[in-house]
């Protein structure tokens, strides 16, 4: 019944979504009471999918330990780092710095690093991905986002901004939820409510080949696998196909 019920409003949000222009559509989701709205959202949200890629999130930050070993350790940057959904898996001893456009996660931010004695959260840089004037050059061991690639406006300058502030030999981490394959049923909805879904989702596209973006950033190497979240729950359909991996500079 509760699934029901939760269906029927996501309806109702994209039925008025839908009849919005694209204008009222940008005014609502850069609105503060939105923004405010998406970070207590978010902070529920995180734990639903941190249940479901707790494995894939627990092998992907092993890896990392490794990778910051073969670095020489140092700073580990997280792109639209939201409520700190993956500080519980950082290896011990890590320093963080959290890049986060929206402020009303910044209290999530600092409780859940409190509650995570494996991590020291160094600082919070308000900012986006596209530009991280307030990262230096060369400056991170290692940079990861989560559900986050999804949300970023320009991928060519992310990446390359990614690029810029990782040590030479530092690795890339992502976790996010893409396309689905071409002329697959999900595929087609994803393209149809795509606009739709950004306005459920503060801007955040279910339709993207982050894959090709990746692929063509100029890093060293890239290695990714494509998976599905099963138990993901019925509302979040169109981001059940994921992408995880890395990418090194
Ligand atoms: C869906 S949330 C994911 C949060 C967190 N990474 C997680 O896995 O729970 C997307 C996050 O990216 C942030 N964001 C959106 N656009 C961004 C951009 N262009 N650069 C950096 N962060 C961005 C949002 O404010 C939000 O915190």
């Amino acid at each position: 019944m509760m699934i029901l019920e939760i269906c029927a409003v996501v309806l109702v949000v994209l039925a008025i979504a839908a009849a919005m222009s694209e204008n009222v559509r940008n005014a609502v989701i850069s609105s503060k009471p939105y923004k405010k709205a998406f970070a207590v959202h978010m902070n529920l949200f995180s734990r639903i999918h941190n249940r479901a890629v707790r494995k894939r999130k627990e092998e992907m930050f092993a890896h990392m330990k490794l990778s910051l070993e073969s670095v020489g350790d140092g700073d580990i940057l997280e792109i639209g780092a939201g409520t700190g959904a993956n500080f519980e898996f950082l290896p011990e001893g890590s320093s963080v710095i959290a890049l986060e456009p929206n402020p009303h996660m910044e209290s999530y931010l600092v409780e859940n690093a409190e509650k995570c004695p494996n991590v020291h959260l160094k600082k919070i840089v308000p900012g986006f991905a596209e530009n991280m004037e307030g990262i230096a050059d060369e400056s991170v061991a290692a940079v990861v986002c989560t559900l986050t690639l999804c949300s970023v406006h320009d991928m060519e300058a992310a990446l390359s901004e990614i690029k810029r502030v990782l040590k030479p030999g530092g690795f890339f981490y992502f976790l996010e939820h893409v396309a689905d394959e071409p002329e697959t049923w999900r595929n087609s909805f994803q393209r149809t409510f795509d606009n739709q879904w950004k306005y459920l989702s503060d801007g955040c596209s279910c339709s993207r080949e982050t894959w090709t973006y990746l692929d063509n950033a100029g890093f060293m190497s890239v290695c990714y696998q494509k998976f599905y979240l099963k138990d993901l729950m019925v509302i979040a359909y169109l981001m059940r196909p994921h992408l995880a991996g890395y990418a090194i500079k």
